[in-house]
């Protein structure tokens, strides 16, 4: 089986390069050559020579244009990394008649529902991020390939700086900890993602009927505030000496931004993976727990 993933050195791409070895030999790309192959996804007549010469049994991408804000003001490469680019790869995957696997994001939602999203709920992004996003599923979903979409959200995990990371940074350096207690999703974690991904892959090479779109993130809701809440009193019961407690946490709401990009609602309902892949998806809280657990010192020496 041989296994061709884009975007190695991101928050997912990292967690995948190593577990994706489970399914066979994987060449794991970022944006620069190794190897005489290209990973840079908006290089087209690279990634199609990429594919051609690799011949994966399975493409994943974790590959993405990911930054919000300045997704407004760049939204040419917005658009070219997040949906153009799946026109090649997802044409070059249904001429090898192989499996495309991508991730999506739940800020295809524009937020405005007091219940958890659906995988057939009318997307309507509100920044160019999600458009971009959505654009690329839908490219996907009419290319004729075999595709895997996994829509994900609120994704952590210990490389990169993270909500998790940000949050007991400042709480150490007693800086003012505003945070908004109007945005409400589900803390996913990456390794988490990237063990039910393979998992899910591993599932649909047996059956087909599984191809499709899911909803994957942990189970459970909660605010960005709660969630700092939460990680600030578990450092305090374990008796970090911490600057600024979860007490002092102070609540706000995303009015106080000028302009929110983001999705007030982003909970997305994963019903459907959880019954299709006979799988339980843990709560955030367990998940934020072990990883705090496992990383903690690490995490508190850090800053
Ligand atoms: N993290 C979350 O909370 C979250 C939430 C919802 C959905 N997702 C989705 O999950 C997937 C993985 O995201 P992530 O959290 O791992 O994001 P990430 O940490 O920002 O990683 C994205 C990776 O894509 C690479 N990339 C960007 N443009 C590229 C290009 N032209 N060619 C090749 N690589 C390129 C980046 O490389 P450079 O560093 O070189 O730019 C980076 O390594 C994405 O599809 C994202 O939309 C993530």
């Amino acid at each position: 089986m041989k296994i061709l993933l884009f975007g190695k050195d991101g928050l997912l791409g990292n967690e995948l390069k190593f577990k994706l070895g489970q399914l066979g030999n994987v060449v794991a790309l970022n944006r620069h050559k190794t190897n005489f192959l290209s990973g840079n996804i908006i290089n087209f007549d690279e990634l199609i020579k990429t594919i051609r010469t690799f011949r994966p049994d399975i493409v994943v991408n974790a590959a993405a244009y990911t930054n919000v804000e300045k997704a407004e003001i760049e939204y040419r490469l917005a658009y070219k990394t997040n949906s153009e680019a799946l026109e090649i790869i997802s044409y070059e995957t249904r001429v090898l008649e192989s499996i495309l696997v991508h991730y999506s994001t739940n800020y295809v939602f524009d937020g405005i529902s007091n219940k958890s999203w659906n995988e057939d709920d009318f997307a309507n992004p509100i920044g160019v991020y999600g458009k971009s996003k959505l654009q690329g599923e839908n490219i996907i979903k009419s290319s004729g390939c075999k595709y895997l979409i996994l829509r994900t959200g609120w994704v952590y995990g210990i490389q990169g700086n993270n909500f998790i990371s940000k949050i007991l940074q400042l709480a150490q350096e007693a800086r003012e900890l505003k945070v908004v207690n109007d945005q409400v999703g589900s803390p996913t974690n990456v390794s988490l993602l990237a063990d039910l991904s393979i998992y899910a892959i591993c599932k649909i090479q047996k059956d087909a009927r599984l191809y499709g779109l899911y909803h994957l993130t942990s189970c459970g809701i909660t605010s960005w505030y709660e969630y700092a809440f939460f990680i600030l009193s578990w450092f305090k019961n374990k008796g970090f000496n911490l600057k600024i407690g979860p007490n002092q946490i102070i609540s706000i709401s995303s009015d106080n931004y000028a302009k929110s990009i983001r999705p007030l609602n982003s909970m997305l309902n994963c019903n459907l993976f959880e019954r299709k892949f006979s799988v339980k998806i843990p709560h955030w809280k367990t998940e934020v727990s072990n990883y705090l657990l496992k990383y903690n010192n690490f995490l508190f020496n850090k800053n």
